[in-house]
């Protein structure tokens, strides 16, 4: 069960113009053997790198908690954000029903997964509406534990359990997953007394799903933690692999590479499969949040970055395809296929008298589907525009584990070759410390004052 990149349709042999040449690649030979060097020697700041190996114990301590608490209830519901929702959200998503949720049938005695990942006040309350709260347990993820939206969506749910069902009962409807050392959520947990498991300190939120981020609340929807790991350890041997022609990850980040160099600012991730829908969701924080810097590990102002955009085939191919054929020249595109998908359906031979549908009669959905994305391959390829393809023989465990550590180690790749860091987020912090200063948090009071003095405080420019 090995997935597959095929990246024909990027090569100017192929493609034309906008294509890459092998001889571009290896004019990248020196900074690309420095990027091989790093990600060998840089293991330090990618823990996640050891997560298909080392969450062993921490997998047997989830079985056996999931086992003790999926009898006593219905819904589970994750508190989180960021690298704290999408990818236990794409992990769900790939490996259940997009039904999962309205049919007992499909979840076969699991419980409910609803992953509260805005602060929408209305969703929230009919969120809380919904559940039957003395079965439901709350799972507060929060790497830093410092997080505005995670940390009062748990305040609002700890007072509710508490005022509810008593703060003994509480005590057993809530589980944190947290850094070990630092942070609010650590120490707050076992001031309370919470079942808590731990992100590793080195491993950044939108690396964390294969740890208990994402493994818990796949663990609760039946999905197969092993599995997932194995395929992620699978895929750990074939991105080591220094020859970048055999190595998927390395080949993916250098194609993109060469693609930003050329103006291609846009990638988009173009699954054609509902069930990675999410991952596109997923890869476009990973690509997004570790790439889009504004300076280099040297400190000059570089501003680079590549713009993620998430479409779904075919629903796209009706939305969104024409842009990406006939417009600007700015994109490159990743599509997601699958060989086998886990149901199929025949086309009953009705309307065999009408010849412009008949036609479709005794084929199967999944032919159909797999055709529009060769059609739509090949519609791109026509017009000049370069895409590869990640196919899955199936969407298992062990080939979603596979790409989403493929997909991870490419992104480190990148930031390699941009010669960035692709394991913080500066710009993040900006409008989280805003929010901050203007709720009154202690420490922000500069930040207030810079906000208050802002000469757009009472706009100018507005239209009511
Ligand atoms: O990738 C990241 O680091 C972020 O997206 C975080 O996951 C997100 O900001 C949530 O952070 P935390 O888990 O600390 O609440």
């Amino acid at each position: 069960m090995k997935i597959k990149l095929d990246f024909n349709n990027t090569m100017k042999e192929f493609v034309g113009s906008h294509g890459i040449c092998p001889d571009e690649i290896a004019a990248l030979s020196g900074k690309i053997s420095a990027a091989i060097a790093a990600m060998d020697g840089k293991r330090d700041l990618m823990a996640w790198r050891d997560l298909p190996h080392n969450q062993g114990q921490v997998v047997e301590d989830i079985l056996a908690y999931v086992d003790e608490i999926s009898p006593k209830i219905q819904a589970l519901v994750v508190l989180g954000i960021g690298g704290s929702a999408l990818g236990p959200i794409a992990l769900q998503q790939a490996l259940k029903s997009p039904y999962y949720n309205l049919s007992e049938s499909l979840r076969g005695g699991r419980p409910q997964l609803f992953v509260l990942d805005n602060i929408d006040p209305s969703t929230i309350n009919d969120l809380l509406n919904l559940v039957n709260l003395e079965k439901t347990l709350f799972s507060v993820v929060s790497k830093s534990g410092s997080t505005s939206e995670t940390m009062s969506q748990f305040m609002i749910v700890k007072e509710l359990l508490e005022t509810k069902l008593g703060k003994d009962a509480a005590k057993e409807r809530i589980v944190c997953t947290t850094d070990p050392q630092s942070g609010n959520l650590v120490k707050i947990a076992k001031d309370e007394g919470y079942k808590t498991f731990y992100v590793p300190s080195a491993v950044g939120g939108r690396f964390s799903q294969l740890c208990p981020v994402g493994l818990l609340p796949a663990a609760f929807c039946g999905i197969d933690i092993k599995a997932l790991l194995e395929g992620a350890a699978y895929a750990d041997k074939l991105c080591k692999n220094p020859d970048i022609w055999q190595n998927p990850a390395y080949m993916f980040a250098i194609l993109h590479y060469i693609a930003l160099q050329k103006g291609k600012n846009i990638s988009v991730m173009f699954p054609y499969a509902d069930s990675l829908k999410f991952m596109a969701d997923w890869h476009a924080q990973l690509w997004a949040e570790s790439l889009g810097k504004r300076n280099d590990r040297t400190g000059a102002e570089v501003f680079v970055g590549q713009t993620p955009v998430k479409a779904l085939g075919a629903t796209d191919q009706h939305s969104q395809v024409q842009l990406y054929t006939e417009g600007p020249h700015d994109k490159i595109t990743v599509f997601l296929g699958v060989e086998e998908y886990a149901a199929d359906i025949t086309i009953p031979r009705t309307f065999q008298d009408i010849p412009s549908l008949g036609f479709l009669g005794g084929n199967s959905m999944a032919k159909l589907l797999t055709t529009q994305l060769s059609a739509t391959e090949y519609a791109l390829l026509a017009a000049g525009r370069p895409n590869m393809t990640i196919t899955l023989p199936k969407v298992t465990e062990n080939t979603i584990g596979q790409l989403f550590y493929i997909l991870e180690v490419a992104t480190a790749f990148a930031g390699e070759l941009l010669n960035i860091n692709a394991f913080d987020q500066p710009g993040v912090e900006e409008g989280k410390n805003a929010t901050y200063a203007i709720f009154g948090r202690p420490g922000y009071e500069a930040k207030k004052a810079e906000l208050d003095a802002r000469p757009n405080k009472n706009p100018k420019y507005v239209i009511n």
